[in-house]
């Protein structure tokens, strides 16, 4: 007869390299006192590939790099919805695009939601630019969402959004939504075409540098910080420095916070910060 999952116990050396493992792989620590948060997310998977305890799935781990995604796409939170944060919304909105647009507005605008999970903030993003496209002749734009988790990109992918997800975006940019979002309630709501063609979707680590692409005007890295190291955070912060233009933006998620880390970025507002000026090569 088959065992229930919660026969299936985890021992404390187990939880030892499983927490090595996600660290190695995502940068993300998971906290010495969360070994039941893990057990419960990976109980069912170790049923799911048939392997009888978490010491013969850690050895499937080392030579199955399919089942090492997967392990991430369990482990990583992928909390967000659309119009997260409004503070965020309005700088972008309100300084920031009237800035970039002041500088020519017949200019292509790339932006990066860094951490996008499944892909709220960046057809966010494209339904403010989409309406800003269609009131000025020439201006256009491009925005990357990444992620390391494969299952999210699916759904970000997919675009198709309902409930909680849209109920703020909604309520408070009513406009915006009848606008640039076609759907039903029974049916989901995807952005226009217009929008779904400007963004695209891409794996990522953010331990990694990200290559093949020019730098970015805005950046937003929301909600991903809280689960690194300070050293950690510091190397994402310089890839991201090196990836965003000297008069670019960096959002960060409401209870992140740079103020004790060496990363080039000036605060502008509380989680709104601004590249500083780099003296010689080095950032201050
Ligand atoms: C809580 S969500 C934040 C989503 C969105 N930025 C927001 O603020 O609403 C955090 C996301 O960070 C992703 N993540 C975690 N570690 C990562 C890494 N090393 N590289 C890229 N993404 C990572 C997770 O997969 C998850 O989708």
């Amino acid at each position: 007869m088959r065992k229930p999952d919660t026969d299936i116990t985890m021992s404390d050396g187990d939880f030892s390299k499983l927490r090595a493992i996600v660290h190695q792989n995502t940068g993300i620590t998971i906290g010495e006192t969360r070994k039941t948060m893990l057990v419960s997310r990976l109980r069912r998977r170790l049923r799911e590939v048939e392997e009888p305890s978490f010491g013969a799935y850690i050895s499937r781990l080392a030579s199955d790099p399919e089942e090492m995604q997967e392990l991430t796409n369990r482990v990583t939170t992928n909390e967000t919805y659309f119009y997260r944060t409004p503070r965020v919304w309005d700088y972008f909105q309100s300084v920031f695009l009237p800035e970039f647009q002041s500088k020519g507005s017949n200019r292509k605008i790339r932006v990066w939601s860094a951490a996008a999970s499944t892909g709220e903030e960046a057809h966010t993003i494209g339904t403010i630019l989409e309406q800003l496209r269609l009131e000025t002749p020439g201006f256009d734009y491009s925005v990357l969402g990444t992620d390391v988790s494969s299952r999210v990109l699916d759904i970000a992918q997919a675009g198709l959004y309902n409930g909680r997800s849209i109920t703020r975006f909604r309520r408070d940019q009513p406009a915006l939504f009848a606008s640039h979002m076609t759907g039903s309630d029974a049916e989901g709501y995807k952005a226009v075409p217009q929008i779904r063609a400007r963004l695209k979707f891409k794996l990522h680590n953010l331990l990694e540098k990200l290559g093949g692409t020019s730098p970015f005007d805005a950046v937003f890295l929301r909600n991903v910080l809280i689960y690194f190291t300070d050293e950690d955070q510091e190397k994402i912060l310089r890839h991201v420095r090196d990836l965003i233009k000297p008069d670019g933006v960096l959002f960060i998620g409401e209870s992140e916070t740079l103020n004790n880390l060496r990363t080039g970025f000036e605060q502008v507002a509380p989680i709104i910060y601004r590249p500083a000026a780099r003296v010689g090569n080095s950032c201050t």
